[in-house]
């Protein structure tokens, strides 16, 4: 006999992510064109995966401590404190994690209180809101629109604080909009969430993909360190999204915590992993720079091709996304994709998978070859002569 409530209220509660619900269409079908999943086109560079080869060939197919192969966690704190200046022992105040998602799990569950709230900015990725969930929090979110430019300013995070509030979650370069923040912009943001004592759990996954300035790791911002969670990892900057590996910075007290969560849950990160992600940081740049100038590149190509074929797109500061309004359509967004893969056979994901405030939006992914997009954009361009004018 199947027991009613088999399923808890929370889990229940949660709608699937609308990227996935929307990629199930796409299955199957021929001759598509996807700009639509958030992962590089290229394959892991060949030095990082032969590392690996070579580490399994060498037999290292053990558990490693829970908090990550100390080679790694050492490699970690080199690169933060070179691009960066960020000091954090590799002992107490690093966590190798599964990739950025572990991250952003585990440091809900070691820092809320049932019932206690979190900023989230809106649009924003798919899984904040849900772990936020999960970990028995709230998530308030705060909407972004166009006419900002879908950027937070210090007025309208001021004005979504409330004495239950405990964190934000920020995200920048932002998936889906690509907006990123220049340091004074974040300076301005840091003096208000010190000033109301709010902890940060900062995703700067997409930190290497910034083209108009120099990133800002939050951590580095007066005041910040202390109550920021840095969440990185390997999968965009390295293409390495299949071998789940990332790391959490933060304040001692924090990583302990989020260690016990993360020891009982995940022992640790897999070895062969970590040993690709070691040589990742200690390897060749050249790989990875080529990469970074290769999305560059792409994005003035699709800013430029959005604009001309009529689709108003502000111009993103980093991460490999573009966020443009399909407005002058007239079809809504999840409209707009359906009738695109149908017709045209280009996948786009609807704004709306990434909030309410998305409506009006889609998410079109540069990680994908220059032929792909020029072949995308001339069928999105008929497309818009037949169906939006
Ligand atoms: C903003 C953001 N954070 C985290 C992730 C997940 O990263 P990882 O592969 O390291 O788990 C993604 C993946 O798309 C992302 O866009």
């Amino acid at each position: 006999m199947m027991k009613k409530n088999l399923i808890s209220n929370v889990v229940q509660n949660m709608k699937p992510s609308g990227i996935r619900a929307f990629f199930d269409l796409v299955l199957g079908m021929k001759d598509v064109i996807s700009l639509g999943v958030g992962e590089p086109d290229f394959v892991t560079p060949w030095h990082i995966r032969e590392s690996s080869i070579y580490s399994i060939e060498e037999g290292y197919t053990s558990y490693t401590s829970n908090k990550g192969l100390v080679k790694l966690r050492t490699y970690i704190a080199q690169d933060l404190k070179k691009r960066f200046g960020l000091i954090y022992d590799l002992n107490d105040e690093i966590l190798v994690t599964v990739g950025v998602s572990e991250g952003v799990d585990v440091a809900m569950r070691a820092l809320l209180n049932p019932g206690e709230k979190v900023l989230v900015c809106s649009p924003c990725y798919v899984s904040y809101g849900p772990m936020v969930e999960l970990a028995g929090g709230v998530p308030v979110y705060i909407s972004l629109t166009e006419k900002q430019g879908f950027k937070l300013t210090p007025k309208l995070l001021e004005k979504n604080i409330t004495p239950d509030v405990k964190a934000i979650m920020l995200n920048y370069p932002c998936n889906p909009t690509g907006v990123s923040y220049t340091k004074k912009e974040l300076k301005d943001l840091c003096k208000i969430i010190v000033k109301n004592d709010l902890l940060v759990i900062s995703d700067e996954v997409y930190g290497d993909l910034t083209y108009d300035f120099d990133h800002t790791a939050f951590p580095t911002l007066v005041n910040a360190r202390e109550r920021t969670v840095y969440l990185n990892g390997f999968s965009k900057t390295y293409a390495m999204t299949g071998w789940r590996v990332g790391y959490v910075c933060g304040p001692k007290e924090i990583i302990a915590a989020m260690t016990k969560i993360h020891q009982y849950t995940i022992m640790c990160a897999p070895i062969m992993s970590q040993m690709a992600a070691c040589e990742a940081l200690a390897g060749s740049r050249e790989p990875i720079d080529e990469m970074i100038r290769e999305y560059h590149r792409r994005r003035e190509f699709v800013v430029g091709r959005l604009n001309e074929i009529g689709l108003k797109c502000h111009k993103p500061q980093g991460a490999f996304y573009a966020f443009p309004s399909i407005k002058s359509c007239g079809l809504n967004s999840v409209d707009f994709a359906s009738k695109l893969l149908k017709e045209k056979r280009v996948a786009v994901v609807p704004g709306t998978a990434f909030g309410p405030e998305g409506e009006g939006f889609i998410r079109i992914s540069y990680a994908s070859s220059f032929d792909h997009l020029k072949e995308a954009f001339d069928r999105m361009e008929e497309f818009i002569n037949n169906k939006c004018r």
